[in-house]
């Protein structure tokens, strides 16, 4: 007999949700940060699972845009900045001397905590990056790109009137999906996003939210946040940061109803941060 109880069904649907079987994307190994003499980041061994949205989450300041610019080495971009340790991509090591950053970078897109497109004209903020990496052999290859990284960012019903318009003349959350279209442009395989919804209102918040939830059928995300709620609603892992240290990691349900450790326990329920 295979009766499934209402419980077991419930377990079943959430390890589906979970995913834990998906494989390991990319992988964090004692990584270790610096800026000058200052540690920022102590031994943080993290696994991002294919196709599934990972959060972090920790009081300010305690690494977590830190480790995301380690992830397609934006430290790089930061003179005084050093990292140690070993993060891999498909268990390449993306420090390694004959890795090309331009395009590990397309590899593994970002977008940022404030919406930053081109002065330019919408489309050619999603067109940009495309044309740089050759990704189109001609305009009506590129026009596809541009469409396709609009609808799939959930803006094409809105832009496709104004494509020539500045991308900047958007409202806010309208610019942050333009980003998000632009990252998508390049066919990411990883996205990085650092609290992409905090210049947001609650509408064009939950539009972003609902984008990152479609998003990771294809893609695999990382997300930096500040709101719980937000975690909760769009991730399937959770991973804590406290002082420069990963203090755990696991499914999301799991971190905000029964976290092992008080540092998680009290960040969540509001004691610090
Ligand atoms: N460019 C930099 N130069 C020097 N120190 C830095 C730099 N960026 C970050 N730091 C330091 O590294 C530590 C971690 O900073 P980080 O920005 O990663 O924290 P965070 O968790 O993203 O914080 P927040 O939630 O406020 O964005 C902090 O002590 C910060 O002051
Ligand atoms: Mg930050």
């Amino acid at each position: 007999m295979n009766i499934m109880t209402e419980k077991s069904l419930e377990d079943a649907v959430n390890a589906e949700m979970n995913r834990p079987n998906e494989p390991i994307k990319m992988r964090g190994d004692q990584v270790t940060v610096h800026y000058g003499d200052k540690q920022a980041l102590f031994g943080v061994n993290l696994d991002v699972r294919q196709n599934q949205v990972t959060a972090l989450i920790g009081p300010s300041g305690c690494g977590k845009s830190t480790f995301l610019r380690c992830l397609n080495r934006m430290n790089d971009t930061i003179d005084s900045a050093r990292v140690g340790g070993k993060i891999t991509l498909d268990s390449e090591d993306i420090y390694d001397p004959k890795i090309d950053v331009v395009e590990l970078r397309a590899r593994v897109g970002m977008v940022f905590q404030k919406p930053n497109p081109f002065p330019k004209s919408i489309y050619e903020n999603v067109a940009y990056g495309p044309r740089i990496h050759g990704l189109a052999k001609n305009k009506a290859e590129l026009d596809e790109i541009v469409e396709k990284s609009l609808q799939k960012a959930a803006l094409w019903n809105e832009a496709k009137d104004r494509l020539n318009e500045p991308g900047t003349g958007l409202s806010g959350g309208q610019q942050q999906r333009l980003c998000i279209a632009r990252a998508i442009a390049v066919a990411p395989e990883v996205i990085l996003m650092d609290e992409p919804c905090s210049a947001l209102d609650p509408i064009a918040t939950a539009k972003v939210e609902e984008l990152i939830d479609e998003l990771r059928e294809n893609y695999t995300i990382v997300i930096v946040t500040h709101s719980m709620q937000q975690a909760a609603r769009v991730s399937q892992r959770t991973a804590m940061f406290h002082l420069g240290y990963l203090v755990e990691e696991g499914p999301t349900d799991k971190m905000f109803t029964n976290p092992d450790d008080k540092r998680t326990q009290d960040y969540i329920t509001g004691r610090f941060g």
